[in-house]
């Protein structure tokens, strides 16, 4: 095999090593696969010291990130070194100096998705991202190519491994959320900023990427509502679990005639569903086709291996597609751009769900009547109601599951709930319920 393609690495952290061992230990069976080796020649790094625990060829090694991204011996540049300006940078320039680009960074492509998929497009190269959205899970190459005959009705997915792990040892270890999420960061797992993925965000940018693929449609992150799960507390996951249900951050984009909806929040799910069998750093991501009806993908959603074999899949892609001179046969966001149309994103006001309402109020005559009157004023019914325990005069917490109901009408309720402050001794906690 003579053929011989060069890859550039940007960036040397948990993926970037992950890259690199699977380019060098699985370099026959992608020679094979490619038609052509791929050869690993820099990686460019502020460390080049700390050991990684992999050989390296001698000289491979490199802090001069601009000679590597404008190297003319380097057709592909694998940018892994996260953030948004200078990862920005980095594969603009690459873009600029004919190299075809692979990322792993949803935060940048979910909020500067548009401008980097244009100077793809214009400069005629290739921009891969498939490690952007659940690890090592190929769900945007199953989107783009395995499921392209279909209208998207629904995406539910786990989108965020260290939100996952933290709510799976809540829920299995009754681990409180510090020490979960410290092992979610000594595993490697949580972004370099942790509120990202406690807070949703990181499942957020996920979510607006599989939109913007599944809808042709440009995607604003600011309009996906955005809720983590710090105020997740191991009172609701223990009344989840006695209502047979499961509590799990969950990434929902639904299509109808009237937009899209599509938010990121703990949700309580049927303990019997498959996505609530999806544990500690695993994702799902569960999409209803028009054609296909129900595809559920699941994997490791995050960690340097998993990571990394999407990552490389990239470059596989890119390969092939370059020796065959087929660069952009699949248009990078899935619809040829002429096709991408604008759709509207539903504000959370106009959704309908079931609720899970938990108020501390004082245990004594009438105060349930209270609540109840308050939601069925606002037409919100009431499916059924927990409250254990007897502590008269003390604060318990009182567990109202509402059927369908408005969520305007919900947040409305809850306005007037929480002012009652002679009953009422805290904001009550909500948790939308999954069909
Ligand atoms: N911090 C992310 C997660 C990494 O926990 O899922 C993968 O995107």
């Amino acid at each position: 095999m003579k053929a011989k393609l060069a890859v550039g690495l940007v960036g040397f952290g948990t993926v970037g090593t992950g890259v690199a061992k699977v380019l060098f230990r699985n370099a026959d069976v992608i020679a094979s696969r490619v038609g052509a080796l791929i050869e690993l020649v820099r990686i460019a790094d502020v460390d080049v010291v700390r050991d990684r625990g992999l050989p390296l060829p001698p000289g491979i090694l490199t802090t001069d990130v601009h000679a590597l991204i404008r190297d003319p011996s380097i057709h592909i540049v694998i940018e892994l070194i996260g953030g948004y300006e200078a990862a920005k940078r980095v594969i603009h320039t690459a873009i600029e100096n004919g190299k075809h680009v692979v990322t792993a960074n949803k935060a940048l492509l979910a909020v500067h998705g548009e401008e980097l998929f244009e100077a793809a497009a214009r400069a005629g190269v290739e921009l891969g991202f498939e490690a952007s959205v659940g690890g090592g899970i190929p769900i945007l190459r199953a989107l783009t190519e395995g499921l392209a005959a279909n209208h998207v009705v629904s995406i539910v997915g786990i989108l965020n491994g260290t939100a996952n792990y933290i709510l799976t040892q809540m829920t299995q270890q009754h681990q409180d959320f510090r020490q979960a999420l410290a092992e979610a960061q000594a595993a490697g797992y949580a972004e370099a900023d942790p509120t990202f993925d406690v807070e949703g965000i990181d499942a957020a940018h996920k979510l607006a990427i599989l939109v913007s693929l599944a809808y042709g449609t440009p995607v604003d992150v600011k309009e996906i509502y955005t809720e983590g799960i710090t105020h997740v507390t191991a009172l609701d996951i223990e009344f989840a679990s006695q209502l047979g249900m499961t509590v799990k951050l969950l990434g929902i984009a639904k299509r109808s005639r009237d937009g899209i909806e599509a938010r990121v929040h703990p949700t309580m799910i049927a303990a019997s569903s498959s996505l609530a069998q999806v544990n500690g750093v695993y994702n799902a991501i569960r999409l209803e086709g028009d054609a296909v009806g129900d595809v559920v993908l699941y994997g490791q959603g995050a960690g340097s291996l998993p990571t990394a074999s999407a990552v490389v899949s990239d470059v596989i892609a890119i390969g092939r597609n370059v020796l065959k001179g087929a660069v952009g046969r699949v248009p990078v966001t899935s619809y040829q751009a002429s096709a991408r149309l604008p759709i509207r994103i539903r504000p959370m006001a106009e959704l309908t769900s079931r609720y899970y309402l938990r108020c501390m109020v004082r245990d004594q005559p009438g105060v349930l009547s209270q609540i109840a009157g308050v939601l069925g004023a606002r037409g919100i019914s009431i499916a059924s109601v927990l409250q254990q325990g007897r502590q008269e005069g003390q604060t318990v917490p009182v567990v109202i599951m509402t059927h369908r109901a408005s969520e305007h009408a919900v947040q409305m309720a809850l306005g007037e709930i929480n002012r009652m402050t002679s009953i009422v001794s805290e904001p009550t906690t909500l948790i939308r319920v999954e069909e």
